[in-house]
């Protein structure tokens, strides 16, 4: 039977499903042989070809009746599943069998469901759940799995078969990077920071005492001079984005759930670059007396004592700062007259876990951003896109007189869930901010500093979030990262006041001086 997945006209590969299932009776189904048989050879031509092209999808290649169970032997191809042609024939038969033997359908079994999918290699990954084996041969992987009625009811096979031909797709690409294209770019510039040598300036500033390394991983003590710059950035945002565009301030929390990062989608993906947070198991003093009494008698921190008397995670620090305001508008249906929102929060840090190695204040575990975020129609989100790119192009170019670019590239919530390639739709993505850093030579790496996306309809739908008028509501969020402005702006302009824009310098005024050591 196995052949069916060669295609006869194009010969090339095909899914393949092969599913043995039973439906249990609430007594022998026997007596209803006859009318089993008519309803069967009647949905062959019917149920079976609803939505199907003609000759595909599924075959009942073999049914039987035995007591209390009524067995089906189904394989497709990829038109109509074997189990959504089982499922579909459920409430049917429970019909027939009703209506002339008041017999009724109690449940369904899966004896053994084979899955086969075309792909040009082994899979890396083969512990998926519900998949009891997976194997490959002759260019189709072969996957027996493991599911009952409640896997079918809630649509696990299908999710499994999305997941392995993700996992085909992203190994074909062989870790093809993320899409990238250029949309704007300002002239070349001078660096003036090339007259002193190239400069590193996370290591000037820290020389110059400005920032010192953090006890934690990627993480930096701003001193009162770096503090003001990010404060004159703040500023330079608040004056030419903020108040220009009507946002208003709100604060997001940070630290997100699992519940608001099933909604974001970051719980597709994100595990291997978040920090997770643990509260303890119990805060009665008593329970944790023996970590305190360890600690005071050996100054060391029992950690694996601790491990034990902390819950799991009940989520993670914040990472893309915008998902966890979305749950002030879950369920809800906006007023027309509030659309467009624009809200906007700089309340707090936000974590990643950063790639090994040490790097500078342009690649931190705890950093700073302030984010935008902006909801409406599609019209108005495009729009309002539209006006921030140019109070943007206003700053890079006026004020902080930058070499920089803008790039269309792979939607930030779609890297985040670890996928490549563009969204559906072509309104929807994100627009990298990126500039050249001197310091890492002439075609050296351009450091993308900020970012300015339209996620389209993708965060409304996954919190519930209508409008007054009906219209589809679109979303869309921009991060300004304020170690990368500074990452940026000082490896093109260096640490000396004097070499900075007359704009820049207008704003910033006098920088502080900091803390001196003997
Ligand atoms: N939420 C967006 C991101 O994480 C913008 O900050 O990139
Ligand atoms: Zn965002």
């Amino acid at each position: 039977m196995d052949v069916a997945f060669i295609n006869s006209r194009t010969k090339t590969m095909e899914p393949y499903f092969h599913l043995k299932g039973s439906f249990k009776t609430s007594a022998d189904a026997t007596p209803a042989r006859a009318d089993i048989e008519k309803f069967i050879e009647g949905a062959k031509a019917t149920i079976l070809q609803k939505g199907v092209p003609a000759g595909r999808g599924s075959r009942i290649i073999g049914w039987d009746i035995k007591d209390n169970n009524i067995s089906f032997d189904i394989e497709s191809d990829r038109y109509l599943r074997a189990h959504d042609a089982f499922i579909r024939l459920r409430k049917p038969l429970a019909a027939v069998l009703g209506k002339g033997h008041k017999i009724g359908i109690r449940g369904a079994e899966v004896e053994e469901f084979i899955v086969k999918l075309p792909s040009e290699q082994a899979l890396r990954q083969t512990k998926i759940p519900h998949v009891k084996s997976i194997e490959f041969s002759d260019g189709m992987l072969t996957l027996s799995l493991d599911v009952g009625e409640a896997e079918l009811e809630n649509k696990v096979p299908d999710r499994i078969i999305s997941l392995i031909e993700d996992k085909i797709a992203a190994q074909g690409f062989g870790g093809k990077a993320e899409h990238w294209s250029l949309l704007w770019e300002s002239p070349k510039k001078e660096f003036p920071v090339l007259k002193y040598g190239v400069k590193d300036p996370t290591v000037e500033a820290e020389k110059q005492g400005w920032i010192k390394r953090g006890a934690s991983r990627g993480q930096w003590i701003h001193g009162a001079q770096m503090t003001h710059i990010f404060r004159t950035f703040e500023q330079i945002v608040l004056e030419e984005v903020i108040k220009p565009l009507g946002y208003i301030e709100m604060i997001f929390p940070k630290l997100d759930t699992w519940d608001v990062l099933k909604h974001s989608g970051h719980a597709k993906g994100v595990y291997p670059e978040i920090y997770y947070v643990s509260p303890p198991k119990t805060r009665d003093p008593a329970f944790w007396e023996e970590v305190i009494d360890y600690y005071k008698v050996t100054l060391e921190v029992p950690l694996d004592l601790i491990a034990e008397k902390i819950d799991k995670p009940t989520g993670i620090l914040c990472y893309a700062q915008c998902p966890s305001f979305w749950p002030f508008l879950q369920g809800k249906t906006i007023a027309d007259d509030s659309l467009p929102i624009k809200v906007f929060d700089r309340s707090g840090t936000s974590h990643r876990y950063e790639s090994g190695g040490l790097h500078g204040m342009e690649r931190v575990d705890e950093f700073h951003r302030i984010e935008l975020v902006f909801i409406g129609t599609q019209e108005q989100v495009l729009t309002h896109s539209k006006e921030m790119q140019e109070c943007y192009k206003h700053i890079f170019n006026d004020i902080l007189d930058l070499e920089w670019r803008m790039a269309w590239v792979t939607p930030w919530f779609m890297a985040q869930e670890g996928l490549t390639g563009l969204a559906g739709q072509k309104e929807v993505g994100t627009i990298d901010f990126e500039a050249p850093l001197p310091y890492r030579g002439k075609d050296g790496e351009w450091l993308e500093f900020q970012n300015l996306s339209v996620n389209g309809d993708k965060y409304p739908k996954g919190f519930n979030v209508k409008s007054q008028s009906g219209k589809e509501v679109w979303s869309g969020c921009s991060g300004i990262g304020l170690e990368r402005w500074a990452s940026v702006f000082l490896a093109q302009k260096g640490l000396e006041p004097a070499d900075w824009p007359e704009k820049f310098r207008e704003k910033i005024g006098e920088m502080p001086k900091g803390i001196r050591f003997m």
